[in-house]
């Protein structure tokens, strides 16, 4: 059996959400695509190698595997993997494998598991590998659409095409999360302010996002990014692009953690379709379906 799930990228409110404040995360048309098949011993295939259960090569299947045969014991499975979703990028493609693989053991042996059971399998894989995590990744991969967190209400997102640039700087989210701590146990009331400041972003973007209002999520764009370079999570190159980005009328941000990464552009089509002529990237749709059976086989 085949299945898909989504990657994600963060709307608004990357940082301040860790403080408990608003944020707007969006399923996009990047996908994960995993194939299970019964079988007498257990294999994984991907592009990451080849493996039997190896919670160091891959540890989100694995652990998925081992989380799935505690709902339905399980002999053997082999597991192929292909994903559309560039690694360690800040696009949620550790949730996207999960997600993907439990739905295709679901299908294979007939557990006829829920939405809302995938998702807590989901979220106890996270854990399992990561020891800590908000749970939006494996949400979002799960049910798709477009959402304000931590409330959970969904958005229904207008037409808005996005570029999503990679850096080509890595950068460790909990590093970065880190050296906001660091900056906010210093300056505790300014980086509050701040934060306070990204919860109103997020909670203004929900209209115009509905609306599709390009101009106004421009400027929601811009205010966010100012305020990301305040707590420190921009970087040199970074900037620059944000910066060259606008001179062609793409107003951009970071997206995820910061300190390279990938950063989102939005703007008019013909504005996007130059930026991306110039810089590269993926056009990418906001408020993708979640999981979901693949009939075409893409592994
Ligand atoms: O870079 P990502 O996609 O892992 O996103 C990190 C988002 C933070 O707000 C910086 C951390 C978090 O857990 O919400």
């Amino acid at each position: 059996m085949k299945a898909s799930a989504p990657a994600k990228i963060i709307l608004f409110g990357e940082h301040a959400v860790v403080y408990k404040r608003h944020a707007v995360v969006t399923a996009i048309n990047l996908r994960c695509y995993a194939e299970a098949k019964k079988s007498d011993e257990i294999r994984i295939y991907s592009p990451l190698g080849v493996t039997g259960l190896d919670f160091k090569v891959h540890p989100y299947v694995s652990y998925a595997i081992k989380r799935f045969s505690e709902v339905k014991p399980i002999d053997g499975v082999k597991i192929r993997i292909e994903s559309d979703i560039p690694i360690a990028s800040g696009l949620g493609s550790s949730s996207a494998v999960t997600v993907a693989v439990l739905k295709a053991l679901d299908g294979e042996f007939d557990a006829g598991l829920s939405k809302d059971e995938i998702f807590e399998l989901a979220r106890k894989v996270e854990l399992d590998v990561q020891g800590i995590g908000s749970g939006t990744d494996p949400f979002v991969a799960t049910f798709g659409g477009t959402w304000l967190i931590p409330d959970r209400k969904p958005i229904k997102i207008g037409n808005v095409k996005l570029l999503v640039i990679n850096t080509g700087e890595s950068s460790i989210t909990a590093d970065m999360v880190r050296k906001v701590a660091e900056l906010r146990g210093r300056y505790p009331k300014i980086v509050d302010g701040i934060f306070d400041t990204i919860d109103v972003i997020a909670l203004e973007s929900v209209e115009p996002l509905e609306k599709g209002d390009i101009k106004t999520l421009s400027e929601l764009f811009f205010l966010n990014q100012c305020m990301l370079k305040a707590i420190g999570v921009s970087s040199k190159r970074i900037d620059e692009l944000v910066d060259r980005l606008a001179e062609l009328g793409v107003s951009a941000k970071i997206t995820g953690a910061g300190g390279g990464g990938c950063v989102i552009g939005i703007g008019d089509d013909k504005s996007i379709e130059r930026a991306k002529s110039v810089f590269g990237g993926i056009l990418v749709e906001a408020g993708a379906e979640g999981v979901r059976f693949e009939n075409e086989s893409k592994v």
